[in-house]
């Protein structure tokens, strides 16, 4: 039996998939849009566009020729600016390659699907902990394709046989190796690395939130920790009855923007301070993760710091532009 990543050549999908072959077989679909063969090194890998109508037949193919137990879907866009602008291809790819992923499931009889969503379909929660049960709210398209997402697989997975769980990472950052490295800046940590990279100062958008230091509080995640929850995710799925489950990915724990640059700026030995500039509209002063539901569910405890988180990116960033 082996696992399926879709999205595999991406930046969280190539830990996964780096994890999962220390444990047994895996297979990655990816159409290279984005991820990169280098991540995933001699891992099979097929080169399918899932918005493509033969994508059906071709993930079956796939599904039985690798004797597939579980799918981890993660092929998709996730920029937000770019999602406000260009809608339709939004949803098109974040919605229409999970529906060919199911359909093809369905017709192959595979179990066990993990669905990669996001704190997005949040929208701009009153400040604090964040659960499961919250309203959903999303304020842009990338956060409502997520959540249009998550009710597709909720609802095949009450009319079939597919077990399915919905995760929603928080803010993932970090690299477990060099090659691994998220490459596009979109992030704070991202964001910031290509600033101090360019001699520009790192900005803080509000240093006046009711907050321990003023500046926004968020829940960072370890992508190496992230990685481990998919593997604790499909544990889960064997082991568990629920036709459908939702549960956040964070560490539970906040970390401050002006915290996570100043580590940032001390991990680069750069001598930039960052620059406060205005609050964006809508940011709430202070978003964490409750995590008590994948705690009492999962076997999985994050264990990276937002100094790990930092440095791991920091090293991986400057490989990959050596
Ligand atoms: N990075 C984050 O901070 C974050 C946060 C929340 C959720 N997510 C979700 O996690 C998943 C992975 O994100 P990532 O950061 O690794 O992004 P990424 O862009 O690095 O990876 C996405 C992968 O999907 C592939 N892909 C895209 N469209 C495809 C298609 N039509 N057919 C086949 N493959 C396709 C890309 O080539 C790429 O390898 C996405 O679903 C994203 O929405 C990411």
């Amino acid at each position: 039996m082996s696992v399926l990543v879709t999205g595999g050549a991406g930046y969280i999908g190539g830990h996964i998939v780096r994890l999962l072959r220390e444990r047994g077989d895996v297979v990655v679909v990816d159409n290279f849009s984005t991820g990169s063969r280098d991540r995933i090194g001699d891992v099979p890998a097929h080169d399918i566009d899932l918005t493509a109508s033969y994508a059906v037949n071709e993930l079956r193919h796939v599904l039985r020729t690798h004797s597939v137990e579980a799918v981890i879907h993660m092929a998709a866009l996730k920029q937000v600016g770019e999602s406000v602008e260009q809608p339709l291809r939004y949803y098109r790819e974040n919605t229409q390659t999970l529906a060919h992923v199911l359909e093809a499931m369905e017709a192959e009889s595979v179990p066990l699907l993990v669905f990669s969503s996001s704190a997005a379909v949040y929208g701009s929660p009153e400040s604090g902990l964040v659960r499961e049960d919250d309203p959903t709210d999303p304020v842009n398209p990338y956060g409502a394709s997520k959540l249009v997402g998550e009710w597709l697989v909720r609802d095949v997975a009450r009319s079939t046989s597919i077990r399915a769980v919905s995760l929603r990472y928080f803010n993932v950052a970090g690299a477990g190796a060099p090659e691994l490295a998220d490459t596009v800046p979109a992030n704070l940590v991202t964001l910031a690395i290509e600033a101090v990279t360019e001699g520009r100062a790192p900005k803080i958008f509000g240093d006046d939130y009711d907050t321990s230091d003023g500046t926004g509080i968020r829940d960072y995640v370890h992508v190496q920790d992230l990685a481990s929850a998919h593997i604790a995710a499909i544990e889960y799925l064997r082991g568990s009855p629920a036709s459908y489950s939702v549960f956040n990915i964070g560490t539970g724990r906040g970390a401050s923007v002006r915290e996570v640059l100043c580590e940032l700026l001390d991990v680069s030995g750069s001598d930039l301070t960052p620059e406060v500039i205005e609050r964006r509209p809508g940011d709430p002063a202070e978003v964490v993760a409750d995590t008590s539901r994948v705690s009492a569910n999962f076997s999985w405890t994050p264990t990276h710091t937002v100094r790990d988180m930092v440095e791991s990116a920091w090293t991986a960033r400057a490989h990959s532009e050596r």
